[in-house]
Parts: C-alpha cells; sequence; structure tokens
C-alpha cells in the first residue's frame, strides 16, 4: 500500500475532487453556527446543512473540503487503538448536482488507481443499504459497483443500523450510504461475518452517503427537494489503514506530538499497556483542546457548554500526564509540538497561539491548585464510605470545591471499583445553578431582533467601543466574546487576559465619545467574506467561503462586518459612559455601558 503522509492525502483528496469541478471550500469552525443541537461541529457535512436543504451555496453545486471534527461521546474511550475527541474528515458534496453514478465509480478510482490510493481492488469490500419501509433496497448502487469490478459476494446488503446516515441531531438531511471497507485478509468471523460485525476484518475508509431525505421531528422521513452526496473520510483513520498501522496514534500527525510527551516525562509509548493509553490520552486531549481555543471562534474553559468540555479535556490530560511523571505547567510544550504540526493547514492556530498557550497554562495553573487537596478528599471519601456507591452530595463537592469535573470522580470511581449516584449529583448540580442564578435572571429584550432606536443605537456604540477597546489595549485580539443589548444598557464581553485599569476606561469611553463628536456617516455595504477581511472589517463569526455578508463603517474609525441595524450617523448617540468592567469567565473580560 501507498505509503502517504497526511498532508499528501489532504491534498490528493482535493485534487482528485477539484480535478472533477469541485471548489475546494475551508474548514468551517470547530463551534457550529444557529445549531442549538450540538456543542461541536462534528462531521464535513455539519456546516453545509443548509445547503443540503436547498439553500444556495455561493461556490456552486460540488464542493469538496478538509473539515475538522470533534466528537467527545466517547471521551472515555480514548486510550485504544481507535478513539480520538478531534478528527479531520474528507469531504466532498454534489448539492443537487451528480448522484451515485457518478459517485460510485469516483469512489472507486480514488481508492484503486495508481495516481491515487492504489488500493488492491481485490482488497476492497462495500456495503450498501438493505431497504425497509422508508427506503427501498439499494440496489442501484450494487450494479454500480459490481460494473467497477467489485465481485458480489464483497457487496453486503445492511440495515438501517448500518447503512443510514443523519447528521448528529436529530432532524436534518440524511439518506442510505454506501461504505467501503478494507478487508485486512483475517480470517471470517463466522459464516455471516460483515462488514456489520465488528471482529475486525473489515476497516472502514469511507462513506457516500446519498441524501434525498429530510427526518422531520415527528420522526418521518420527507423527500428532500434535491438529491445531494455527502462523503466523509476520516484522515487518521484511512492513514492507519493504508499504513497498516495497529493505531490511528501511530500515523504521521502522531509522531511529533507523542515525540514531546515522551520529551516531557519518563515513560515511552509501547513500554507497558498504562503509558501507552496515558500518552494517547494525554496526546489526543492536548490536540483537541488546542483546536478548540485556537478556532476562529475560539472557546475557554468555563462549566458549561464547549468551556466545560474543554475544562474536561484538560483535566483528564493533567491527570494522565501526572502518571507519565510530566511535572506540572507542561502541557504547553504538547500544546506547541500539536501547533506546529498543524499550523500551515489551519493558520489560525498559528494566529492564537498566544491564547492556547495562555488558556492551557492558565487552567493547568487553576486545576493544580485544587487537586492535591481534592484527591486528598477523595482518598478519605474512599475509606469512610459505606456500600459502593459515591453520594450526589460527595461528588458535587469535589466538583464545587475542587474542580472536579462529574465524569472524572466516575472514573476515579470505577478504578476503584465504586459507582457514583449521578442521579443525585445532578439534582445538586441543578439547585446550585437556580441558587446562583436567583437575582441576576432578567428577561432580556434587545438582540438583532429588537430595532428600537435605543437599542439600534447602544448596538452602534457597541462598535465604537469595540474597535477603541482594541486601540486603547494595543491589542488586535480583544475580540467579541457576546453582545448583549437591552433598552437600557449594552453588555459586551471579550478576550482579554486582565482587568483593565480605571485609566483605560477613561480612555476608552474618551475615544468613543469623540468617535460621537465627529458625527460621522455610517454606511452599509454587501460584499463577500474576503473583501470585507481585505478592507480589514473585523467580525464575529465565519462567514463561508465567498459568502456575502454586511459591513458597516463609521468613517475612518470603525468597520465591522454585522447583521445591523446601526444609527445613521455617529452623532445621534449621546454621551457614552462605562458602568462596569469586570470578569466574565477566565480569560474574558464584561464591561456595562450606557448612552446618556
Ligand atoms: N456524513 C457522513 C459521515 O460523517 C459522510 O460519515
Amino acid at each position: 500500500m501507498k505509503n502517504i503522509t497526511a498532508n499528501e492525502l489532504r491534498k490528493m483528496w482535493l485534487d482528485f475532487f477539484a480535478e472533477k469541478g469541485h471548489a475546494v471550500i475551508s474548514s468551517a469552525s470547530l463551534i457550529p453556527e444557529n445549531d442549538p443541537t450540538v456543542l461541536f461541529t462534528t462531521a464535513g457535512m455539519h456546516p453545509l446543512v443548509p445547503y443540503l436543504l436547498g439553500e444556495k451555496h455561493p461556490a456552486g453545486t460540488r464542493l469538496t473540503d478538509v473539515q475538522k471534527c470533534v466528537r467527545t461521546g466517547d471521551i472515555d474511550e480514548v486510550g485504544d487503538n481507535s478513539h480520538c475527541t478531534f478528527f479531520e474528515m474528507l469531504g466532498n458534496w454534489s448539492l443537487g448536482d451528480y448522484f451515485k453514478k457518478e459517485m460510485i465509480p469516483w469512489s472507486y478510482e480514488f481508492l484503486t488507481s495508481p495516481k491515487y490510493l492504489g488500493l488492491d481492488p481485490e482488497r476492497l469490500a462495500v456495503s450498501v443499504f438493505a431497504g425497509d419501509e422508508d427506503c427501498p433496497r439499494d440496489e442501484e448502487s450494487a450494479r454500480l459497483w459490481e460494473e467497477q469490478g467489485i465481485a458480489r459476494d464483497r457487496i453486503f446488503f445492511l440495515p438501517k443500523e448500518n447503512n443510514w446516515w443523519g447528521p448528529a441531531g436529530i432532524t436534518g438531511p440524511c439518506g442510505p450510504d454506501s461504505e467501503m471497507f478494507i478487508d485486512t485478509g483475517k480470517p471470517k468471523c463466522c459464516d455471516e461475518c460483515s462488514p456489520a460485525c465488528d471482529c475486525g476484518k473489515y476497516l472502514e475508509i469511507w462513506n457516500d452517503v446519498f441524501m434525498q431525505f429530510n427526518k422531520t421531528a415527528e420522526g418521518t422521513y420527507e423527500p428532500l427537494q434535491q438529491k445531494n452526496v455527502d462523503t466523509g473520510m476520516g484522515l487518521e483513520r484511512t492513514l492507519c489503514t493504508l499504513h497498516g498501522k495497529k493505531s490511528v496514534y501511530e500515523t504521521d500527525v502522531f509522531a511529533p506530538i507523542i515525540g514531546a510527551i515522551e520529551s516531557i516525562g519518563d515513560k515511552k509509548y509501547g513500554e507497558s499497556e498504562e503509558a501507552t493509553r496515558a500518552i494517547r490520552i494525554v496526546a489526543d486531549h492536548v490536540r483537541t483542546s488546542v483546536f478548540i481555543i485556537g478556532d476562529e471562534k475560539g472557546v475557554l474553559c468555563s462549566n458549561v457548554d464547549q468551556g466545560y468540555i474543554l475544562r474536561r479535556l484538560l483535566r483528564r490530560a493533567v491527570r494522565y500526564a501526572k502518571s507519565l511523571n510530566i511535572p506540572t505547567g507542561k502541557l504547553s510544550v504538547v500544546a506547541e509540538a500539536v501547533i506546529d504540526e498543524y499550523k500551515e493547514v489551519y493558520p489560525e492556530l498559528a494566529v492564537n497561539h498566544d491564547r492556547v498557550i495562555g488558556e492551557i497554562n492558565a487552567e493547568e495553573e487553576r486545576f493544580e491548585k485544587t487537586l492535591t487537596n481534592g484527591m486528598r478528599e477523595f482518598e478519605k471519601l474512599c475509606n469512610y464510605l459505606v456500600g459502593d456507591t459515591i453520594s450526589g452530595k460527595a461528588s458535587f463537592k469535589l466538583f464545587d470545591t475542587y474542580g472536579f469535573p462529574i465524569e472524572m470522580t466516575i472514573e476515579l470511581a470505577r478504578e476503584h471499583g465504586l459507582k457514583v449516584n449521578v442521579d443525585d449529583f445532578n439534582k445538586a448540580f441543578e439547585e446550585h445553578r437556580k441558587k446562583s442564578q436567583a437575582g441576576a435572571e432578567q428577561k432580556f429584550k434587545g438582540g438583532l431582533a429588537d430595532h428600537s432606536e435605543t437599542t439600534t443605537r447602544l448596538h452602534t456604540a457597541t462598535h465604537l467601543m469595540h474597535k477603541a477597546l482594541k486601540i486603547v489595549l494595543n491589542d488586535e485580539n480583544a475580540n467579541q466574546k457576546g453582545s448583549n443589548i437591552t433598552e437600557e444598557r449594552l453588555r459586551f464581553d471579550f478576550t482579554f487576559p486582565r482587568a483593565m485599569t480605571p485609566e483605560e476606561v477613561k480612555e476608552v469611553e474618551k475615544l468613543v465619545n469623540e468617535a460621537i463628536a465627529a458625527d460621522v456617516e455610517i454606511t452599509c455595504e454587501e460584499m463577500t467574506v474576503e473583501e470585507a477581511k481585505a478592507q480589514g472589517a473585523v467580525g464575529l463569526f465565519t462567514a463561508k467561503y465567498g459568502e456575502k455578508v454586511k459591513v458597516y463603517t463609521m468613517g475612518t474609525f470603525s468597520k465591522e462586518i454585522c447583521g445591523g441595524p446601526h444609527a445613521k450617523r455617529t452623532g445621534e448617540l449621546g454621551h457614552f459612559r462605562i458602568v462596569k468592567e469586570q470578569s466574565s469567565s477566565a480569560g474574558v473580560r464584561r464591561i456595562k455601558a450606557v448612552l446618556e
């Protein structure tokens, strides 16, 4: 088999589909936009859902990319041969353009042609959909595979459980698929041995989804207005299979990362099962954390949503790093190796280098402060425990006082042959959440949907302040993390590592009030996101390649991608005053300001 590197495989993939008329689009952010059903982008198709449902994509009807993905459902499995929480998915799409009769021959060509992967056709096996009440048996795909030269006894008809693909959320575009496998040559495990039985004879490398349906909230399958193709090939898994390696952790993408871990600890990959597992966990969790923090919509550690997953990953990495005798504060060495490995393909990692390293160091330090005492508390708990279950109250204390993510307590308990009362933990957590929100809770009006005059003015003032912050703090990375506007005030969260000084607060007020006094005109133009960037516009969201966005310009002072609306002139705003500057979460500051 071809001994190609990750870089060669990415390029080969994109070149192959570009030759077949596909536009190469860049990877979307790991943080999904407007999708409350999942925390991270979990597949290449995820950012393309609106286009699979029929919206027009600015780059056309044939697309290809390499998408960064995070799946954390199997976090506890990481450490074995195959599980990773971050992976790259090579993908190509037909948005109502070609379908099975083009896709299957192309798949065969990419897999077997000596110009591409050059796999021996005798070692390939495929599966197609067996059919049920929602969708007929896929004889067409089977015939197309046969025409390519795949023998009938290597074509397996499998049910929905195996050969159907839908997005991570419950509803959305879905359809029957055809999966491609490498036959490792191992003997059949039983008479019915097939790619469905997971015995290790067949290793999946690619999935062609024939997306014809939209699964509704009621659970029915509605035909889509267009027939799409969505395919996905996992980069690490394919490299592993191509190279005949036992584990994805032995592919070239992991070599420098594992090298870095070995250089700071005293254990070597392969020296024992425990060491290998711990090294894989540290490698995986730090790699994923680097991508989450270093993303264009980067997230920092917190106790909710993506920030909580990040915290879990980093704290688990710290715990396993200790088992490798890695000194405290050294995970950043691993993070540097990850950035080096990936910065050419994902330039945002180099751009956000300082944020990544700063946050990993800060979280290690935060955890370190409580870890020893927490472990002591945990041991004490174990010694005095009656029965085999740690109570919800005790596990909540470990979370609240010592910063132990509940999953970590469960894992520690398991290592001690114990269980945790998770239901009671959840109740305690919920109660705590309600208490800490009581008082602070208020019904917000405002946001982009509220176009009242006051909120419009506050919205415009937010842009001026955003720019003023970058100037006064001399930090281009002082970026918007969130904005919330009510009739009374604006609230603005932005990335910045420390409290502002009173002088800095005054200076920001001064700059904003000067921009107001200058009474400049506010104009709005539509342009592609590339043009907006070229003009130096700042923007919170990562628009898709070529997508048209609105850019608001306020004289020479501020230029920002935004949905609007805004005042006509800055002079309409009145006097700007900052009421409060405080911490919002680690590395994020919050400002409340008013117009008077
Ligand atoms: N969306 C398909 C997958 O993730 C290609 O496997």
